[in-house]
């Protein structure tokens, strides 16, 4: 992989990384595109890393549909794959860890012990192999965005981080490679999330300013629904992601699956916007 984006370099290409851990879907393709679109060279990486996922949470049942995500990315014409084996990213010897403070403190990183420690030591491993001049990140998971995006100023990577809007299927729900362990009634249940944003969204362009009444009104949406326990329901700013700030960060259950979206509420909310 290194030979080859050194190759590209050589040759006056600028490379786009799309970091994914498989499952595609249309919001990792969304960040494709917008890599094709910016970048001569377009790699992307699929790699269910190991090192971001708690004890108890779904990294063997973590889907992994290896054939259809190679066809999907070789009908987007991406110029490479790259497909470590865990052996290859993480020998036995491995003794380093990449560790980032800020806006890993608050929320995910409060939830998830280790979570973002694994995220930022592969994202830093992935800069490295691929050599990237950019990275693409799906602004689902804005505290990863955020954390990348400090690891990378922090670190003199040289790699320009962006963050990409979240693709939402027609009824609002974000896409995500873990709603497909939804039965139909969770599904049903997990459109509260998306739902609890719109009306937040809605509130705030009537001029609602106070966070506390818009956390609350987020929170009454999802507690309407039987099957919903909530991590968190809070509101944020972007980079630091502590208060106070428009973005609204959430993190429910419904059953087995852990569910996470977000909505800046300054701005329309989707479907919202031409109405
Ligand atoms: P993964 O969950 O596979 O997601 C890969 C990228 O796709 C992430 O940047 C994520 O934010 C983005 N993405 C997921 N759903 C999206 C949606 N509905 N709209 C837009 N973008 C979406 O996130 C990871 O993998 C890993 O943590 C990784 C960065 C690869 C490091 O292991």
């Amino acid at each position: 992989m290194r030979a080859l984006a050194r190759e590209w370099h050589v040759a006056g290409e600028t490379i786009g990384l799309v970091p994914t851990m498989g499952a595609l879907h249309a919001g990792h393709m969304s960040l494709v595109a917008v890599a094709r679109a910016e970048t001569s060279r377009v790699v992307v990486s699929i790699f269910v890393n190991p090192l971001q996922f708690g004890a108890g949470e779904d990294f063997e049942r973590y889907p992994r549909p290896v054939e259809s995500d190679l066809a999907m990315l070789r009908e987007a014409r991406v110029d490479a794959v790259y497909m470590p084996d865990q052996a290859t990213l993480y020998p036995p010897d491995l003794s380093t860890r990449v560790q980032v403070g800020g806006p890993t403190e608050t929320l995910e990183g409060v939830q998830r012990p280790g979570h973002f420690e694994g995220v930022a030591t592969v994202v830093t491993k992935l800069f490295w192999a691929t050599h990237a001049d950019r990275a693409y990140f799906g602004q689902k998971d804005a505290q990863q965005v955020a954390v990348v995006k400090r690891l990378a100023a922090d670190l003199d990577s040289g790699v320009e981080v962006r963050g990409c809007p979240t693709i939402r299927d027609a009824d609002g729900l974000a896409v995500s490679s873990r709603n497909a362990y939804l039965s139909p009634a969770e599904r049903a249940a997990a459109l509260s999330l998306s739902g609890s944003l719109r009306t937040a969204a809605k509130m705030y362009a009537a001029g609602e300013r106070d966070a506390g009444r818009l956390r609350a009104r987020i929170q009454e949406v999802l507690a309407a629904e039987p099957l919903v326990r909530i991590d968190y329901a809070d509101l944020v700013d972007p980079s630091t992601f502590r208060p106070p700030g428009t973005l609204a960060v959430l993190a429910v259950r419904i059953g087995k699956t852990r569910l996470i979206d977000n909505h800046d509420v300054s701005k329309p909310f989707l479907a919202d916007r031409n109405s």
